[in-house]
Order: C-alpha cells, then structure tokens, then sequence
C-alpha cells in the first residue's frame, strides 16, 4: 500500500511508522501531488498545508475528488488510522504516469497552414484518451490569439464569453467544450486591456491546466501575454515555398524551443523545397480534418511527450476503473 502524505502534522508520519506493509512519501508542492496520484491508494493532505506550484489547489481538489483515490485530512486519519488504511481501495496495478504539464504554441507568418487546426485536434484527442484513463479528462486548455473576430468561436459554431469578459469580470468564467476549456479572443476589446492583465488572468487558468495550447498569428499583439509560458512553439508550415520560407525565418526568430510542423504533404510535394529543411514533424493532408478525430492531434501529442504518450495511449483503451461505471467500454473515437 502507498501513501502520500501532503500535510504537515508529524502525528500522522507517527502513525504511519507504526503500520506495516504501508510506503509513505510526503508531498507538499501540487505537482509532486498531481505525479503521484497514480501510484498511490491513499492520500492525507491538508489543503491549506499545500504549496501552489505549479497548479492550484483548486485543480488537484478537482482531480483528487474525480480519481477515486481516497484521501482524508490529518485529524480525519488520525482518528483511525488502522481503519483508514483498510478502507483504502486496493487498486489494480499502478497506472501509467501522467501526462506532465506543458505549454506548446501554434504560430506561423503564414496565414492557413493549419494552426487552429492542430490546435483544436490536439486538445480534443488529448481530453479523449485522460477521459479513458480517468473517467474524467485531465484539464487541457486553448487560447486563441486572433485579428478580428475569433476563428474559434466560428468553426465550433459555439456562443460563449470572450477573453475580454473573461479577464475583466469575476463571474465570467470560459466554457468547456468536450472537456477542453476555450479561451477565443475578440481583439477588438482585448487590445484596450494592458499586457499584464491578460497575463494575470491567463496565467491563473494555466495554473488549473495540465495543457495549455496556444494558436496564434504571428507575430501579435499581446502575444507577450503567454511568450514566457511556452515550452515549445510549433512553426506551422505547408509545402509552398512561400510557407517554407516563412517558417524557416520564423523558426530562426523564436530560437531553439521551436520546430517547424510541415502540415498537408501529399505525395506530389516537391522535395525539392524541402531539401534540407529540418523539421520536428511532417502531418499527411487527410480527408474531414474538420471532425477532429485526433488523427494529427495524435501525432502532436507523441511528439511532446514521447513514448510515453504511445503508451499512454496504449493503455488508455484498456484500463478500467474496477469500481465506478462499469459499462463503460472506454471507446469514443
Ligand atoms: N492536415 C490537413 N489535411 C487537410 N486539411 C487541412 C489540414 N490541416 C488544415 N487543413 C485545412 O486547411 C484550412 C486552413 O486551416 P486552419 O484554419 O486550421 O489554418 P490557420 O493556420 O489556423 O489559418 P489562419 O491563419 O487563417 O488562422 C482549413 O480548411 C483546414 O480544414
Ligand atoms: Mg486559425
């Protein structure tokens, strides 16, 4: 049996050592909360002990009351803990880890290489398979940083608040779409608030996010908002020369947290332009990449986390929660 102990009452890591068969680790940082959740039965946490780096407590609340795991305060534990630690779910196997968190960029000078695209297929398919897992899908966001009215808003045919609203008024939170939160900018507005504003504002969301995704035209106005944020850009290209040329400079320009993302190849490319020109990932033109199936979402997502995104996936459609819905298959896509 694991514990994590994310308080800070000394009776509880007493009351622990006197247990057998119990592994304990402390944890008081929500990132080191959020890593271990898979791993563990059992969790005693204090939640104004917790230091808020890099979630909010808000979020591992959210997470810890979806997942399943028990958790209980010090004084709840400590009236019982023999009877606390025998209620534990006894829980099948340890789980993958999961997904540590991250925030990519979409951006080219070039305007329809794909940006929103990839963004929004990107997120979608990431909420899909953490839905598998968890039967609650990890927080993933997408913030859009536009000219004019947003693309957003238009290609999901969706009514909701704007950023403007939503960093200048307290009751006005963002919408969730299939379990992504949506951040679309109307620019208008949001070019009379200060950079700093926006930042604040956006900076509290990403704090209740495991992904956050940018779309941006490039360059922009307020991108300075989420710049310092952002732990990869992906320059997105398409095999014109002009977009070649376009996402080489723009590579350049943003230095080495970029790659470029040659989106729609097909097979009459001319390899010719496309000598040479290093590349973090070349995405085939595919048919109905307006249902966002995950198909190049899929592709994204292997290329931040790695392997272990392959075998995240791999595990996602398997994995059953013994104790909760049980006829849930874990098939959505
Ligand atoms: N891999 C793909 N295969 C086929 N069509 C694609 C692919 N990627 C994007 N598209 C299509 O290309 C068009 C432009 O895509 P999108 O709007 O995502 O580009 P964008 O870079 O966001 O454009 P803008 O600069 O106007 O914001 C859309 O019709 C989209 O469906
Ligand atoms: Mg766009």
């Amino acid at each position: 049996m694991k514990v994590l102990v994310a308080a800070r009452a000394l009776e509880v890591f007493e009351a622990l050592q006197r247990i057998e068969d119990v592994e304990y680790e402390e944890a008081l940082f929500t990132g080191q909360i959020y890593s271990a959740i898979p791993s563990c039965q059992l969790i005693i946490i204090d939640y104004e002990d917790l230091v808020e780096h890099p979630y909010d407590v808000r979020m591992i609340r959210e997470l810890l009351a979806e997942s399943n795991v028990r958790t209980y305060s010090s004084e709840e534990f400590l009236l019982d803990p023999g009877k606390c630690i025998r209620e534990a779910e006894i829980r099948p196997g340890s789980m993958t880890r999961l997904p540590e968190k991250y925030t990519v960029g979409f951006v080219s000078y070039s305007g329809g290489t794909g940006k929103t695209t990839l963004a929004l297929d990107t997120a979608l398919h990431f909420a899909r398979q953490t839905d598998k897992h968890r039967q609650a899908s990890l927080p993933v966001m997408l913030i859009e940083f536009t000219y004019g009215d947003s693309a957003l808003a238009s290609i999901l045919g969706l009514e909701m608040p704007h950023l403007y609203d939503m960093a200048t008024k307290t009751d006005v939170d963002p919408i969730r779409f299939n379990g992504v939160t949506l951040i679309p900018m109307d620019y208008d507005n949001c070019k009379l608030l200060s950079i700093d504003l926006i930042r604040n504002y956006l900076k509290r969301q990403m704090a209740n996010h495991v992904l956050t995704i940018v779309d941006s035209y490039w360059p922009h106005g307020l991108i300075a908002a989420v710049k310092e944020d952002v732990d990869r850009w992906f320059v997105v290209g398409t095999p014109r020369l002009d977009a070649i040329v376009n996402a080489r400079k723009l590579k350049e320009e943003l230095g080495s947290e970029a790659g470029v993302v040659l989106n729609m190849m097909d097979s009459i490319t001319d390899n010719l332009a496309l000598a040479g020109m290093e590349r973090a990932l070349d995405l085939a033109r595919l048919d109905q990449v307006d249902r966002f199936e995950g198909k190049l979402g899929r592709q994204i997502l292997a290329h931040i986390y790695g392997p272990a995104w392959q075998e995240f996936e791999k595990r996602a459609g398997k994995f059953k929660w013994p104790w909760r819905r049980s006829g849930r298959t874990g098939k959505d896509d």
